[in-house]
């Protein structure tokens, strides 16, 4: 199969959180599988600054869009992934990150830059590049991408396309002034198409327009058809629940492998857990805090947004810091919750530290040296430092909800008799509830052999790309086969 896999970010050329990860890993797996697949995202101007080779392919006059636009072409590094770039300098050569400004603000243009990005896949998706080569599938991710099933769905013949939500709280929502600067068909400004209470929604392009739609992991699937996570979409994704599939993600052991990770002190696996305490020592030595392998160490790797829950976490300092335990904190975002977090540290020095800020290679040194990782979110839609914390030996503490619920075992007496026990879940998004759940995994802590099954375990969790790619290989057979069985029109 021909496969153009399309995303706003892909590890490790560009990344804001898990929708990178899933970009940079999916299509190699999928590639491993024999299938061309090849991946699009913007040329940011911190993607061109790399050492990355790319070279040009295509000069494009878009539709809509004022000023031509080019295609490079290079690999998805370390990978025989062909990777394009759409370089459009005036929405994507500049400083800060994909969506935002460097003091956090949005771009105030970014429906224009992300419907240029979609007119360029649009282009791409119907070999009208002069690439001469053809997609059987479009696979889009997220808002970024949304208008491009609803771009494809005026053209016959086109290929079949998959939209794929990893977080339906981000939708692309803009106003009629911002619409109307975009230069797309008028009746795109409908609520049977992208209108959404007088907003124009790129998420419902995907939504209301292509073939089939993916989320993350099953629950997630069930759960935005619900009034309490599906933002008032609810009743539109209910009504395309027979072309709904959630596929867990999985994650990339070449880059999370404690075994060969070089981003941590010392390498380990689960013969050799004395090691991950050399990296737990190391961890509290960088991070200032009293060095002792008994203390109790908690962690929380994460963009600081509302969904995450860190409040909740902020909440039991006081009762962490009763039990003698510690708590170490990394993470950027929301400057209220960035301050909650300096606040902590300082009423806490001993027991609380943070690190304020983006850095990939000291999540890997946390998740090596902690012994238990905190996420309580209000809702996860997959989520994967749940599932690289089971890698490293670092038992999940995480809330029932989308794919943490798919991906950890909560710690009961049964699942402890059948060896099936990662980690520790809880229901309710209080701070009551999260604390009982810590309280119950400092029970087991204090229990060398319990704790010991429980870590291996965890370890022992094959969340590989490997079933999940396959599954989307299947799901993209379907689409195309369905597809083939709909009446061929002239173009429209
Ligand atoms: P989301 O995509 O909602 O942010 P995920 O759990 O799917 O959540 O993925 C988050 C990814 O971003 C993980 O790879 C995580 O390690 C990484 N990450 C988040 N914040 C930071 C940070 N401050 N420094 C380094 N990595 C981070
Ligand atoms: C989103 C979700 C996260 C998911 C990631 C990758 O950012 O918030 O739960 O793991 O996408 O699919």
């Amino acid at each position: 199969m021909n496969i153009l896999f399309a995303s706003a970010e892909a590890h490790p050329l560009i990344k804001t959180g898990g929708l990178a990860d899933v970009a940079g890993s999916l299509p190699r797996a999928i590639r491993n599988l024999r299938h061309d697949i090849r991946v699009v995202i913007p040329a940011y101007q911190s993607v061109l600054k790399q050492p990355e080779k790319f070279t040009l392919v295509a000069h494009l006059v878009l539709e809509g869009v004022t000023q031509p636009v080019r295609i490079l072409a290079g690999r998805l590094p370390g990978s025989t992934v062909t990777l394009y770039l759409v370089d459009s300098p005036e929405h994507f050569d500049r400083p800060g990150n994909p969506y935002t400004i460097e003091s956090g603000a949005v771009w105030p243009d970014n429906a224009e830059r992300f419907t240029s990005f979609c007119r360029a896949i649009e282009a791409l998706s119907l070999d009208a590049a002069g690439l001469d080569w053809q997609p059987d599938i479009v696979h889009c991710n997220d808002w970024q991408t949304g208008l491009v099933p609803a771009l494809l769905a005026r053209h016959l013949p086109r290929p079949a396309n998959l939209f794929t939500i990893h977080n339906l709280a981000y939708q692309g929502l803009h106003d009629w002034k911002a619409f109307k600067k975009l230069n797309l068909p008028a009746d795109f400004w409908s609520t049977e198409a992208m209108e959404f209470h007088n907003q124009f929604s790129f998420i419902k392009g995907g939504l209301v327009f292509a073939d089939w739609i993916t989320t993350v992991s099953p629950t997630y699937a069930q759960e935005i058809q619900t009034s309490e996570l599906g933002y008032g979409l609810e009743g539109l994704i209910s009504h395309r629940a027979d072309t709904l599939t959630g596929i867990v993600n999985g994650v990339d052991y070449s880059v999370w492998n404690p075994g060969r990770d070089l981003q941590i002190p010392v390498t380990f696996n689960a013969r050799s857990l004395s090691h991950k305490i050399e990296n737990k020592r190391a961890l509290q030595e960088h991070f200032g805090l009293p060095v002792d392998e008994r203390i109790p160490l908690f962690a929380t790797i994460s963009r600081l947004v509302e969904q995450k829950g860190i409040d909740l976490i902020l909440d039991i300092v006081p009762q962490l810091v009763k039990h003698n335990a510690q708590l170490i904190v990394l993470g950027s975002g929301d400057a209220e919750i960035e301050a909650d977090i300096r606040s902590a540290v300082k009423a806490y020095p001993e027991n609380v530290a943070a690190f304020i800020g983006y850095d990939e290679s000291l999540s890997h040194h946390i998740e090596a040296g902690t012994d238990m990782f905190l996420m309580p979110s209000r809702f996860e839609p997959c989520g994967l430092n749940q599932i690289y914390s089971l890698r490293y030996g670092t038992v999940p503490i995480v809330r029932h909800t989308g794919g943490l619920a798919d991906t950890v075992t909560d710690t009961t007496p049964k699942t402890l008799e059948t060896k099936t026990a990662t980690g520790f879940s809880f229901d309710a998004a209080t701070s009551d509830a999260l604390l009982a759940a810590v309280e119950r995994a400092l029970v087991y802590y204090r229990q060398p052999d319990i704790w010991q099954q429980l870590v291996c375990t965890g370890m022992k969790q094959d969340f590989s790309w490997k079933r999940s790619a396959q599954l989307y290989i299947k799901l993209y057979e379907t689409i195309i086969a369905r597809r083939a069985g709909e009446p061929i029109a002239e173009s429209a």
